[in-house]
């Protein structure tokens, strides 16, 4: 199977609409990534591995190295899927050049098909220099997570008219630029639908409508691995649940001296036991 490309994924919507929506799952690690590959079209390796994987206490401190690492594992564990890095914050926001300079070391050091980025208007200039010389760039608006302290918060955005213009706005203004792809995160679902309607690219829900091109989630948040997630998270399976259940079987037979067992314990050769 050939790795679907990001001309590929774009051209799922064709004069407004996608037969087949896009299917989108982040992973942080090889394995992860060899297990989801055959069912997604893109892997994501988000900055939400901040939270996810290094217990942060928001994305702001995810730094350029974190991304690479996580998104040359990812790489390296999928064949399927397009992998798509998340730009860290304080790496691209300064100025195109910058961005250049920092998307460029992700491209070529993960190998990945595209960078992602927040931000909408602010981002569209950076988003033209990037795609214009060979950058691929998927689009982020709506809930922004880097922007938690202007924002206040991961509460939905776009329950007021000027509130839900900047977003339409800040979309279109991707589209424009260049962007493949947007992902749209934690807006009312109009707010969502609207957006949908205006670009021509895909976009890519996250708390945000149905009829978006495609979704996302975070996969350890739909596996159950979290005690609490969003509103907009379908938990799919309870992985907490059947992780703590082996510890503690394990931690059972520890304390009872009875793993490792026979068929867990190598014996010298030629003995009656080996
Ligand atoms: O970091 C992330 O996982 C994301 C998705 C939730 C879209 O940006
Ligand atoms: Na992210």
């Amino acid at each position: 199977m050939k790795r679907l490309t990001v001309p590929a994924i774009r051209q799922r919507k064709v004069d407004g609409t996608t037969a087949e929506p896009i299917v989108m799952l982040t992973a942080y690690t090889a394995r992860q990534a060899q297990l989801l590959d055959a069912h997604c079209d893109l892997l994501l390796v988000g900055d939400s591995l901040g939270q996810v994987i290094y217990g942060l206490p928001s994305s702001v401190p995810v730094t350029l190295d974190m991304m690479i690492a996580h998104g040359a594992a990812v790489v390296r564990g999928s064949y399927h899927a397009a992998v798509i890095v998340d730009m860290p914050f304080g790496t691209y926001e300064g100025s195109p050049e910058a961005a250049f300079a920092s998307a460029a070391r992700v491209m070529k050091e993960t190998g990945c098909a595209a960078i992602k980025l927040e931000g909408g208007e602010a981002m569209a200039e950076t988003v033209d220099f990037l795609v214009r010389r060979g950058i691929p760039v998927m689009g982020h608006v709506g809930l922004t997570p880097q922007a938690v302290n202007v924002l206040g918060g991961y509460g939905a955005r776009g329950r007021s008219e000027a509130e839900a213009a900047k977003i339409l706005g800040d979309a279109r203004a991707l589209e424009q630029a260049g962007a493949f792809a947007i992902v749209i995160e934690g807006v009312v679902e109009p707010v969502a639908v609207a957006i949908t309607e205006a670009v021509s690219c895909p976009t890519i829900g996250i708390g945000a409508s149905a009829r978006c091109d495609g979704q996302v989630l975070v996969t350890e948040d739909m596996l159950g691995v979290f005690e609490r997630v969003p509103r907009f998270v379908k938990v799919y399976e309870n992985l907490a649940e059947t992780i703590g259940s082996a510890a503690a079987r394990y931690a059972d037979e520890v304390r009872a001296r009875t793993f490792p067992g026979q068929e867990q314990t190598y014996q010298p050769r030629g003995s009656k036991l080996g």
